[in-house]
This record gives C-alpha cells, structure tokens and sequence, in this order.
C-alpha cells in the first residue's frame, strides 16, 4: 500500500482509468454507476493499482458523456448519489486505493446554472462567466470551428450575440478572464478535496488561456497563469495527484507543467507518441513506423528525467485500443497486448492502465447505429459531406472512433459480459466470450497476470520509478529495448512490436541472468519470439 501522506507518492503508483457509463451496471439500467464501481474493488485491489480516475460521474445531461457538466457538486443520478461516492471514496481507501475526480474546467454544459442565466441578457450577473461577441446571424465572429464539427461559434438571437464553444454547441466555453468564474471553480475544488479524494484529472487544461480573438485555443497567452493560481488556491501542498490533459504539450511546456516544485500539477498527459499515426485530423491515417515512437519515446523520458513527470498511456476513452491499433488483435492478441504493456510499464512515469486494457480488449467495428459518441455521429456526417462513401467513412471510425473504446467492461463470457442485467447503454463487444476477466483470473498466463506482474514489478524495484533511460537499437524497425540505470540497479527492457522473429542480442551486462518477467516461457538466445517481451534487472 502506498503512504498517501508522502510527498510524490504518485511517482510510484499506477492509475487505473474507469469509464463509468461502461464499467459495472448495479441495477440493471444498463448504465455502469458508482455501486457497480464499489462491487469491482477487489478486482482492482488484485490488480495492484493505486488509484482510479473516474471519467466524468457530475450532473449531466450527457451530450459528451459527462463532459458536458451542469453540476460540478453534485453526482449524476444516472450514476448514484453523494452517498455513493463517500462510500467509495471511504471503500477505495480501505483498499489503498484513491479516487480521481475528472474536473472539465474548460467549459460547463450549456444547462449548468451559469449558463441559463448567461444567456438572458448582456447585463446578467453570469452573462461574462462565457465568452460572448456580438455579430449578425449567419456571420460568426471568425472563422473558428469546433472539435466536434461546425463552427466554433454559437447565434443566441435573444440577445443577439455569439458564444464560443471549443467543442459542442452543448459545451459552452468558460471565460477564465473572469476572476469570478475562477473563485468559483477553486472553491468547488476545495469543496471535493475536504470530501477525501486523492486528486483529480484536469480535462482539455491546456485550453483554458484562450483569446480566440486572436484565434488561439490550446496554450494561450494567460495558461500558466491561471495554472499557478488554480494550484496555489487548491491543492498545492496537500500531496495529492493531478494529471492535466494537454494535447499541444511539448517538452518545454510539460516541465512547466510538471514542475517539481509542485506549481502547476504533477505531471500531463501529451500526445506526440499517440498522434504519430495520424494525418491531417484523427480520421486520416499516415504509416505507423516503430523508430519514429522510440525516438518521441526517448526525448520525453530523458527530456522530463529530473525536470518533470511523464505519465503513461497507449489507451483512454477517447483512442482506440492499443492492441487493435498497434499490435494484432486476429491470433497474437494476447500475446501483442502483452508486448504493448511491457513496452510501457518499464519506462519512467506513472502508468495509467484503461478499463480492459488490461484484459486486452479490442476495438468494436460496429455499423454506426451502434455508435454512441458526438463525435463519431458527426465526423460520419463530416465524411459523408466531403464525397467520402459510406464503406470509407465506416473504415475511418472503425479504426479511431473513441466508441471503440467505450464498449462495455468484459467481466464475463455469459449474457451482456456480466456488465448488465439489462439492457446495456452501448452494445457489448460479441467477443466476450472470449475475452473477459473470470477467464483471465484464471489463467495464470493470461493479459491480465502481465499487467498484475508489471505493477507489482514497478512497486518492487526503485530502478523502474527512479532510473534514467537509454534507447537501445533506435533503427530497429521490429524491436524496442531500453536501459534504465537508477537506485543501485540496471533494468533491461525488450519487446518485440511485430509479429515475426527479430534478432536480439543480449547486451553483456546481463550475459547468463535470468529475465524477471518473460511473456512467453524462457527466452531463446539472440532473438525475440514475435510479440515476445522481456525485463532483466540486476544489481550494479
Ligand atoms: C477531453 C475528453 C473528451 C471530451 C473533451 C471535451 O478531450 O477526454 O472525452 O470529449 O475533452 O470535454
Ligand atoms: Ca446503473
């Protein structure tokens, strides 16, 4: 169990993402909730994870799937109530587990409080908690669009203005500018720390210093500003985790970020590695070259190493899954999603796990009626409209859409995966039957034994929190190996990312030792068996 009292204790964890709506139904309304959340605890307490960061579980009306909040302070009755989430606040902590709250601080739902008064009239007390412009019906003030689709400006022909919204029109941007709105936002986070929760993610943050005047959303002139007071007036100093979204982070601005002296928030989510594959948008592929990822891979861990935090991810609510994107989810799906994760869990940073990742579960081709996501439903309208045919489009979400990510946790091979008793929200992925955590469980050579063994390996050698990291073989187009060198110990790591045999040398510093964790039995000398994954370490 982690001390959650000490400094940087998160520097040692591993997080485990939940996706609410999917995890675990309680009543059989087919929508995951927080007692369903409750009843997997010992799951997760097996796993070995330190915390788990709830997406969105606020007041909702669900446009974005919880990002679209009305309510920062109170729980979304879909979800439960504020006794459900004290019960497994207090629960989790019993278990030395901490929950994360995901806090949308960017924009409100368009139903938040704020926003129905803002929208009255130019002169109501709210009305400058958003970011209006005045204008003519039909000619927005510039020529900004939305990440969702259409313009990134909103007509209230009431009051005959303009709102901006970086996402859905249902996703009003908050004006940060205002000082008021951003009393009112600390105080509602202080509200959830006095509650006991051991941080928070902090959704699209790096958006919040916008001018969109000047057209700018992501890194805008006022960011680290408001980052610093936001901390200063939350949870500087009170030991506990938060985790910025930040697309447009590099290195320079992630160790501001992530600064070790705790201005700012313990570390952010970027996403040069999982962007590498993508053309002009997500829905455009570009060829995915494995020395193109070692390199990125290799200029953020030496970049933060001692100036900031990496945190570590191939898979969250919004990417498809890893082990369909990058490994081969046909006949060497579990051993590639085995690969993928111990490619990721021996680097320097703190993990985070997605919920079936571990179980390697795999993207969902559904025809688009089962598709659930804003997003998916718009892109296909955005392709369509743009002359692509329908097999095209279909192709293009198949491979991205966030919905591939969403469908519900595996737990069972019977009916519904054991996620429902009723209806689910979102269709199950048919191979469940197949692929699902009772059979995992018990097989000891299962997906789910590797990420168990992974973290328990990240708890029982410092090289893995506190080593450096050396790239080994940076043209290899088949492997990836690193060493880490660190607390009295050199950690090799060695994965084979493809589905043929590669040659691989043993570096002599390891010359006759025995692997800690091997995927697939005793290693064979001077090569890697496909998907085939191996962690040496030996004291220096
Ligand atoms: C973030 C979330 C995503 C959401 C968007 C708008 O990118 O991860 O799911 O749609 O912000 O809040
Ligand atoms: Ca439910």
């Amino acid at each position: 169990m982690l001390d959650f009292t000490k400094k940087d204790w998160w520097k040692q964890a591993v997080v485990y993402q939940i996706y609410p709506k999917s995890f675990q139904d309680s009543n059989g309304d087919g929508i995951g909730d927080l007692p369903g959340i409750l009843s997997r605890l010992d799951y997760l307490q097996t796993l070995g994870v330190d915390a788990l960061w709830l997406s969105p579980v606020f007041a909702s009306p669900q446009a974005d799937n919880g990002y679209d909040i009305s309510d920062y302070r109170a729980i979304d009755p879909l979800f439960g109530d504020m006794e459900d989430m004290r019960t497994l606040i207090r629960e989790a902590r019993r278990r030395g587990i901490v929950i994360l709250l995901d806090l949308v601080l960017n924009h409100t739902s368009d139903q938040h409080r704020w926003f129905l008064q803002a929208r009255q009239s130019r002169d109501n007390p709210y009305h400058d908690y958003y970011i209006w412009r005045d204008g003519e019906p039909g000619t927005p003030p510039n020529g900004m669009t939305a990440t969702f689709g259409g313009p990134a400006w909103t007509w209230v022909p009431e009051i005959g203005q303009y709102y901006f919204h970086q996402f859905a029109p249902q996703q009003p941007d908050l004006n940060w500018a205002n000082p008021k709105v951003r009393q009112e936002l600390y105080e509602m986070i202080r509200a959830w720390i006095d509650e006991g929760v051991g941080g928070f993610r902090l959704d699209v943050i790096d958006q919040i210093g916008k001018d969109p005047d000047l057209e700018v959303t992501g890194n805008g002139p006022r960011l680290h500003e408001f980052l610093r007071e936001l901390a200063a007036s939350t949870w500087a100093g009170r030991n506990l985790v938060t985790v910025g979204e930040a697309w447009g982070a590099d290195i320079p601005r992630a160790r501001l970020y992530s600064a070790p002296d705790g201005s700012e928030m313990s570390m952010v989510f970027q996403f040069e590695q999982m962007v590498l594959d993508q053309g002009k948008t997500k829905w455009e592929p570009r060829p995915f070259a494995l020395p193109a990822l070692k390199k990125s891979i290799e200029r953020w861990q030496q970049g933060l190493h001692g100036q900031g935090w990496n945190s570590l991810f191939w898979n969250n609510h919004d990417l498809p899954r890893i082990v369909s994107r990058w490994g081969d989810d046909g006949a060497a799906r579990a051993d590639s999603a085995k690969a993928w994760a111990v490619a990721l869990h021996g680097l320097q940073g703190t993990p985070y796990i997605y919920q079936g990742e571990e179980l390697g579960m795999t993207n969902a081709p559904y025809p688009l009626a089962d598709y659930r996501d804003i997003e998916s439903r718009n892109a296909y309208e955005e392709m369509r409209a743009a002359g692509k045919t329908d097999a095209e489009a279909m192709q293009a979400l198949h491979r991205m859409a966030r919905d591939n990510a969403r469908t519900p946790m595996q737990w069972t091979a019977g009916e519904n995966a054991g996620f429902t008793t009723g209806t689910p929200w979102m269709r199950v992925n048919p191979n469940h039957t197949a692929i699902n955590a009772e059979a995992e469980l018990a097989d000891p050579d299962s997906v789910f034994a590797t990420y168990r063994a992974l973290i328990a390996l990240r708890k029982s050698h410092p090289v893995v929190v506190e080593g450096d990291f050396t790239l080994l073989c940076p043209d290899d187009k088949q492997v990836f190996a690193y060493l880490r060198r660190g607390a009295g110990q050199l950690l090799l790591v060695a994965v084979n990312l493809s589905g043929e045999t590669a040659e691989f040398a043993l570096p002599v510093a390891f010359a006759g030792t025995r692997p800690l964790l091997a995927t697939q039995g005793a290693p064979r000398p001077g090569v890697l068996r496909p998907w085939e994954g191996l962690i040496y370490c030996r004291d220096l």
